[in-house]
């Protein structure tokens, strides 16, 4: 037995080390399906023997610690896999204007004139996946899932030919990542033999890649026939390339398929060519492709360029154009989003647009209807794009019938009747309804259980409409008593069957009650940043309550300075203007929301805003503001370095101030900083400071 107490530093040392890699085998031995190396009960000792080391010198973690990989494989097949670094998605751009525009803004936050070299690669219409390699060998396979968190799905693709199985001279750990595919060829035969055997066929490649990607048994995904190629990578021990096309050469070595089609463009008129090009060829091509995505080819500079909230700064998706359709539009209806704003919506006869079957579309607003004269009955042209709501292009005037006529945008809230309002400088029609309006109420529900709020597993759209018109939930507030309710005996929460309870209910059972609660209790510690968001108030998306977090740090703090209508904090904060400042201190105006809230505090705990990001560094938690030219960095990447590192950025000088940074040619903020005493510093001070 080791105790660990007594053990020196570099004995500790010795031990993770060995720790590391006695797991790292038996790891690779229960994947490649060979006798286990070690018992179930060897293996979980020497789990608990390595955290509690770790835990008396957190110093020694190492990257390849078995505390931070995935342990003992997940028991069900699609057990839950998290992504240590996420797995990101792309803008999308819809022109090469906006493609010129992406390249200038790259160009700017790097403060060049000169080309930058793009990585063109044909955007792959299939399913991202990641495979993760230790010391060569193919050990765990998982979907995007959220981003954050993925499906387990090692064995589904360890039947796909393509995907190595061990790679030779590999760095110990390499994630590799990449698209999972199904040919058109592959697709037409499974759809004909479905039709013929009477099942339900496939939309497109896409889907059925999914379909078959996602099976609980391996052996259908292997009958299935899918194909992959791989395009980036996830963690790395070692990363031994240096660009995107030396990635590529790797990959290639290590015998990934990777696309024939992928170039390096030196400038945007090669990178135009590219494109027009790929457009011709796109529909000979054996596999779906629905664009193009550019990447900054040179890694050094990937890195200085970063990442927004979900996507990187230093790449781009370039979708192909829109596919259309017409149809005929059978009804106009307006639904009533979380804010009140009444959105009109085409129900439409039901239409393939390029592969996807298409039932509805947005039609904005009424100015919208208006301008196209959209009226029931009308044969109209709808198009969609990616993700994008399906949208209605033109009207076809010679189709329409004789008796047609304009649409009329209703005054009133058709959900609970109360006056609908337009101010005058909106585009929006909002229910005046308020609280009263089940419509909004639904919608705050649905915004405040959502993925980067609460992020409740297991409280769908359908359950929280079911339960609020149950009356089983109608504020936050309810979810977080839910279950005290739930097991009080004779209680008449549920008001058509008194006493009922959520397991006798249809469709739900002990096990699916279980898990909800679970989910929800899970919940009960949540971020200053989520708990912002989850309010729904106007304007303020996740950027915005992360830096509202980031600047008041706790939620007493913002609260009292919001009912006593102080706004100059709020205001001094870079990304904060006047109206979303309005928008929140209306929010606190509220009564009704104070209250809510408060009861919500006594059922959650709001964490206070933790630096997440370099603790150590000297500017953690300090706000700056910059003023002048600055000769080393643009602004935007001086502002993203210094938030990198912990800190707050203010567009004006205020007491609260730490540093100002001067760049040449600074103004009045040079002038009020002297004034309050608050510290100077140049930008060489500022990158030392953020270079340690
Ligand atoms: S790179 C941070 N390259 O498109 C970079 N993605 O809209 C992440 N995709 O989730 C992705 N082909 O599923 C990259 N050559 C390619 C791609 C590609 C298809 C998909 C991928 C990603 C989505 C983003």
């Amino acid at each position: 037995m080791i105790e660990v107490e007594k053990l020196s530093k570099e004995q500790a040392a010795a031990e993770l080390k060995r720790i590391a890699e006695e797991m790292a085998k038996s790891d690779i031995a229960y994947y490649q399906n060979d006798a286990p190396y070690l018992s179930d009960a060897e293996y979980d000792a020497l789990k608990r023997l390595n955290a509690e080391i770790e835990k008396r010198f957190p110093e020694l973690i190492r990257d390849d610690s078995p505390s931070k990989r995935i342990g003992a494989p997940l028991q069900s097949a699609f057990g839950k896999v998290a992504h240590r670094f996420p797995m990101l998605s792309l803008a999308d751009v819809f022109s090469i204007e906006e493609v010129e525009d992406f390249i200038a803004g790259v160009k700017r936050f790097l403060n060049t004139e000169a080309d930058i070299a793009f990585m063109c690669e044909p955007k792959i219409d299939g399913l991202s996946f990641t495979a993760r390699y230790e010391n060569g060998l193919f050990v765990q396979g998982a979907t995007r899932g959220d981003g954050r968190e993925g499906e387990d799905i090692t064995a589904n693709l360890k039947t796909i030919s393509q995907l190595p199985q061990r790679l030779e001279n590999a760095p110990e750990v390499l994630e590799v990542r990449g698209e999972v595919y199904m040919s058109k060829a592959d697709f037409f035969a499974l759809n004909a033999k479905y039709e013929s055997e009477g099942k339900k066929t496939f939309a497109n490649p896409r889907n059925a890649a999914a379909g078959s990607l996602r099976q609980l048994d391996p052996e259908i995904t292997r009958e299935r026939n899918l194909s992959l190629f791989a395009y980036t990578w996830g963690e790395v021990s070692e990363r031994v390339w240096q660009s995107q096309e030396d990635f590529f050469r790797c990959l290639k070595k290590w015998g990934f398929p990777t696309n024939p089609n992928n170039r390096l463009c030196q400038n945007v008129a090669e990178i135009e060519k590219f494109f027009a090009n790929l457009m011709e060829i796109r529909s000979s091509l054996t596999y779906d492709i629905d664009g193009v995505v550019y990447k900054v080819n040179d890694i050094a500079l990937q890195e200085r360029l970063g990442f927004l909230t979900r996507t990187p700064r230093w790449a781009v998706a370039h979708k192909f154009p829109a596919e259309q359709a017409l149809t005929k539009v059978s009804n106009i209806r307006i639904q009533v989003g979380r804010t009140g704003a009444l959105t009109p919506v085409a129900d439409l006869e039901p239409v393939n647009v390029g592969g996807v079957i298409v039932s509805h579309a947005t039609l904005h607003n009424e100015d919208e209807i208006r301008r196209k004269d959209i009226r029931i009955g009308d044969t109209v042209v709808v198009q969609r794009a990616g993700d994008v709501i399906p949208q209605v292009v033109a009207v076809l005037p010679d189709k329409r019938p004789a008796n047609s006529v304009p649409f009329e945008f209703p005054h009133f809230c058709p959900e609970c009747g109360a006056h609908a309002i337009r101010e005058e400088d909106e585009a929006v029609r909002r229910c005046t309804g308020g609280l009263t309006c089940p419509a909004q109420a639904i919608e705050r529900l649905k915004h405040f259980v959502s993925r980067d709020a609460f992020d409740i597993e297991g409280l769908g759209g359908k359950i929280i409409e079911t339960f609020y018109k149950e009356k089983i939930i109608v504020n936050p507030v309810d979810i977080f008593t839910l279950e005290n309710r739930n097991a009080a005996r004779g209680d008449d929460l549920f008001a058509q069957e008194p006493g009922l309870r959520l397991e006798a209910r249809d469709g739900w059972g002990k096990k699916s009650v279980e898990n909800l609660f679970a989910a929800i209790n899970k919940r009960r510690h949540i971020s200053l940043a989520r708990f912002i968001y989850a309010l729904g108030i106007r304007q303020v998306g996740t950027a915005t309550s992360r830096l509202i977090a980031q600047n008041f740090e706790n939620w007493r703090h913002f609260e009292e300075e919001m009912t006593a209508g102080e706004t100059e904090k709020l205001m001094s904060v870079d990304g904060i203007g006047e109206s979303m400042a309005h928008d929140i201190v209306e929010f606190f105006r509220e009564e009704h929301n104070i209250s809510t809230v408060h009861k919500l505090l006594q059922e959650v705990t709001v964490e206070d805003f933790a630096e997440q990001i370099s603790t150590g560094s000297p500017l953690s938690g300090k706000t700056v503001v910059f003023t002048g030219t600055l000769e080393h960095l643009t602004r935007s990447e001086a502002k993203a370095k210094a938030q990198a590192a912990g800190a707050k950025v203010a567009g004006s000088v205020s007491k609260n101030t730490d540093f100002v940074v001067l760049g040449t040619a600074a103004g009045s903020k040079a002038k009020t900083a002297l004034e309050l005493g608050i510290r100077t510093i140049s930008e060489e001070e500022f990158l030392a400071l953020i270079n340690g």
